[in-house]
């Protein structure tokens, strides 16, 4: 019985690999490239020693997909591969809509042909908007997007969750990420961004590694301890265990579960300078500018229900995320690049 991994050569996707190959499952990944390399699965080879199978294949594509199908017996599905630029998104919806929501419904009817009804999601903090209280639990109503791309999230969500209902042999897990960072010990895989990084840590670790000047902070009048806005970031490997957990939850059977990913605890931007300067002892000039469109002042868990239902919470602490995001991009100063 066989895992296959959408998106795995991608950042969450190659951190998940690496647990699920020590965890003992036979992995195949599907990839089209589109946002990784290949390289990321040659270093999850060097991390596990253990041989990767990887088909170059589009999520749109049925027949690429069918052909995984036949020649693996392929027991669950998690389900990484998408778009996820925020800003990109709104530049192009239908790119977004078409790849995210069309790719996931293609997948999902090969899915069904043979009678492989066991998928595990990635959904996103994103889809609570502003929320209506904090700290977020998973009854915390869904909320307006800001983008197209938090859209296909809160969509897909309920796709997979009308599927389910209508079909009961089907078990949906739906994991609502809060902010991944952080990298593997190893120093071998790591978030790899093309361009000019839109995310916090990303961004932080370039101007470390003097790539960038400074840091711009995004606003420093929103309602929290020091004005920056304050988020619930989580170890890349934390996530991806969070994910060997819910396989255990699909084999039980569960029907549609939906859980928070993150680690119930808040930093503000500030926060996360003053800790990425001291567990590496590295400066982080930075600027106060603009608040970005869209941004929210505070977004972080209570991660309760993953822990009653699936036995996991988060390890790693801020000092080892710093740490380790810094490893990544210390070893790796052009990504996946020679
Ligand atoms: P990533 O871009 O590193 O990985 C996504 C992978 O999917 C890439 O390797 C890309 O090449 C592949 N892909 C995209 N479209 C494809 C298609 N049509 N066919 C085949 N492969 C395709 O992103 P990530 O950070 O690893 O995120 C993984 C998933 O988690 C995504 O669905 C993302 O939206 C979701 N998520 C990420 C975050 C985050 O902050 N990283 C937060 C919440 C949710
Ligand atoms: C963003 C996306 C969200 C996505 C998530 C993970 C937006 C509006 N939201 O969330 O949909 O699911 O990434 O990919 O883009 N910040 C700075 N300077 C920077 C970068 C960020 O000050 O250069 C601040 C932001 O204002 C925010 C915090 O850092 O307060 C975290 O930002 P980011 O890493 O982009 O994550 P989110 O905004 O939570």
């Amino acid at each position: 019985m066989s895992i296959l991994v959408t998106g795995g050569a991608g950042y969450i996707g190659s951190h998940t690999v690496v647990e699920l190959q020590n965890a003992g499952y036979d992995v195949i990944v599907c990839d089209n490239l589109c946002n990784s390399s290949k390289k990321s699965l040659e270093r999850v080879e060097q991390i596990t020693g253990q041989p990767v199978k990887f088909y170059l294949a589009d999520i749109l594509d049925a027949d690429a997909l069918t052909k995984i199908f036949e020649e693996n017996t392929i027991d669950s599905v998690i389900h990484f591969a998408g778009l996820k630029a925020v800003g990109e998104s709104v530049a192009k919806p239908w790119e977004y809509y078409n790849n995210n929501i069309t790719g996931t419904l293609v997948l999902v009817d090969v899915m069904k042909k043979f009678g492989c009804k066991n998928i595990i999601f990635s959904s996103s903090a994103t889809v609570y908007g502003d929320p209506a209280f904090i700290p977020i639990t998973e009854e915390c109503p869904k909320g307006q997007c800001t983008n197209p791309y938090g859209w296909t999230k809160s969509m897909l969500e309920q796709i997979l969750t009308d599927i389910q209902k209508a079909d009961k042999e089907w078990n949906v897990v739906l994991l609502r990420y809060f902010n991944p960072i952080g990298a593997h010990k190893s120093g071998l895989i790591g978030e790899n961004p093309n361009g000019t990084p839109n995310n916090l840590m990303p961004y932080v670790t370039q101007v470390a590694v003097g790539k960038r000047p400074h840091l711009s902070v995004f606003g420093d009048d929103y309602d929290t301890h020091d004005g920056t806005g304050v988020r619930d970031y989580i170890h890349g490997v934390d996530l991806a265990k969070g994910h060997v957990a819910a396989v255990k939850k699909l084999a039980e059977k569960a029907g549609l579960k939906l859980y928070n990913l993150g680690t119930g605890n808040g930093y503000s931007v500030l926060d996360i300078v003053k800790n990425f300067e001291a567990a590496t002892g590295v400066k982080i000039p930075y600027v106060i500018t603009e608040r970005r469109p869209g941004d929210i002042a505070t977004c972080y868990s209570n991660a309760d229900l993953a822990l009653a239902e699936l036995g996991w919470k988060a390890e790693n602490g801020i000092k080892e995320m710093c740490e380790d995001s810094w490893r990544w991009q210390k070893m790796n100063p052009n990504g996946f690049e020679d």
